[in-house]
């Protein structure tokens, strides 16, 4: 058989991971959740969630992925032959496909928005006064038709060139450049926050907690949070940890990889609240997703000298965290087309974006002049979204966690955590009995809260 394929570097397994994780997710959602849900309260809660969910989940997908050394499906199929567990990982390849159906479209509108920045367009008055008005721009440059489909298009083509090159020269190459850029471009734009008039109030109201806005659903939406921003539960976990050499140490990656995404969350807020308090944004809809992104950020930009520059840097750290997703997303099908039914690299990358076009477009379109269409009262592109966090996520975790927990050999999960008894994990057990006893009642419980 072909020798599997591993990451050739320690650095270059985290810079991938990272890159995994790091995305839209930390920039779009976290300062306003933050925002709307008591300031640090919601961050120390959110902590908590990554430590007592996030990695336990987080070691249960890479050990499996590094036991089986196989795709999202085979996975399973190698640990429990001739049982229906693999149907785990069919869940995992069509959520991750459906994710990223939608997400190519807002990474698309990313790279939109910094093609704009650096070509001036972005900031071209379109009223009389001479003033921009962003919100405007927002309508032309997402909710038409042709310019989205173009971007789309093109981060769907950039996605598979990634691909094509293959997991060490395209995945890990990439990663171990980007994620350096994205952590230097997040410093900078720290400092810049921090040099603002209101810097210090902002600050004060990101790191004072107010733990009377706590409540159950606020927990349920860090929970979901930390999901959405590790990357659990779609099996892209499994398939990266199939490439970890078996030296690899996977508690110390874990934590690493959910310290660096907290980080990049946390400086986020940094980043954005002298922000608000400086411009006196005070509106939470000002700091919602798109919103955020695509129009305060811009004005607070008018308002700086070098305005394209800043701007083309700021569209830029997001577009390389939306690219990195993507590819983490992209790459779980493309595995399990490699390993499972052993076609070609470039066959299966084919069969994996080709279908990805008309799928990405409808996506897009569903933002302009198919938005009437609706499932469910959702838009096509909200529906995906809707869908696929809010139930196939944490039904993929939780399965996944009974399995691990309850069916496979309590030996395998062990041997990966302690490299086969060659390292001491103290800490293994605990991570076991969350894995165990309370990851899966706490993920039913946000499955359940999220149907009603
Ligand atoms: N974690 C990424 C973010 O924060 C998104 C993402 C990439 C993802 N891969 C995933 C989410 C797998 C769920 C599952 O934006």
């Amino acid at each position: 058989m072909k020798e599997k394929i591993r990451f050739s570097s320690k650095l270059g397994l985290i810079a991938a991971t990272v890159g995994s994780a790091v995305g839209l997710g930390n920039i779009w959602r976290f300062p306003a959740e933050v925002q709307e849900n008591g300031g640090a309260a919601f961050l120390l809660i959110y902590l908590a969630c990554v430590c007592i969910l996030g990695i336990p989940v987080m070691l249960a997908e890479f050990s499996v992925g590094r036991a089986a050394r196989a795709d999202a499906i085979h996975t399973f199929q190698k640990l429990t032959p001739g049982k229906p567990w693999w149907l785990i990982g069919v869940l995992g390849v069509l959520a991750s496909f459906i994710i990223l159906g939608f997400y190519l479209v807002v990474s698309g509108w990313t790279l939109e928005y910094l093609f704009a920045s650096v070509s001036g367009s972005l900031f071209t008055p379109d009223e009389p006064s001479g003033s921009v008005n962003f919100g405007a721009k927002m309508q032309e440059y997402v909710q038409t038709d042709v310019r989205p489909i173009v971007f789309t298009l093109l981060m769907i083509a950039i996605n598979a060139i990634v691909l094509w090159r293959g997991v060490k020269k395209g995945i890990e190459k990439l990663s171990n450049v980007l994620m350096p850029l994205l952590f230097l471009l997040l410093v900078i734009f720290c400092c810049v926050s921090l040099s603002l008039p209101d810097a210090s109030k902002g600050l004060k109201y990101f790191f004072s907690p107010d733990f009377s806005k706590i409540n159950g659903s606020v927990i349920i939406s860090a929970l979901g949070q930390a999901f959405f921003s590790l990357s659990l539960g779609l099996g892209v976990l499994i398939t990266y940890a199939s490439y970890f050499p078996g030296s690899t140490r996977l508690g110390r990656t874990a934590a690493t990889v959910s310290l660096l995404d907290l980080m990049v969350a946390i400086l986020m807020g940094i980043i954005i609240f002298p922000v608000v308090t400086s411009f006196g944004i005070s509106d939470s809809e000002s700091l919602r997703g798109g919103t955020l992104v695509f129009v305060t950020i811009p004005e607070v930009f008018t308002h700086m000298e070098c305005t394209r520059l800043w701007s083309s840097l700021f569209f830029l750290l997001i577009s390389v965290a939306a690219l990195t997703s993507t590819i983490s997303l992209g790459q779980v099908s493309v595995a399990f087309l490699q390993d499972s039914l052993h076609w070609s690299r470039r066959k299966a990358i084919v069969c994996v974006f080709l279908p990805l076009v008309p799928v990405s477009l409808a996506c897009s379109l569903s933002q302009g002049s198919w938005n009437s269409f609706r499932i469910l009262g959702y838009n096509l592109f909200d529906f995906l979204d809707c869908f696929a966090t809010n139930y196939l996520l944490p039904i993929g975790a939780l399965l996944l966690c009974v399995y691990v927990g309850w069916i496979l050999p309590k030996n395998t999960l062990r041997d990966q955590l302690t490299n086969h008894g060659s390292i001491c994990a103290v800490w293994a057990p605990a991570v076991s009995m969350a894995i165990k006893y309370i990851a899966p009642p706490l993920i039913f419980i946000i499955l359940i809260s999220n149907a009603l």
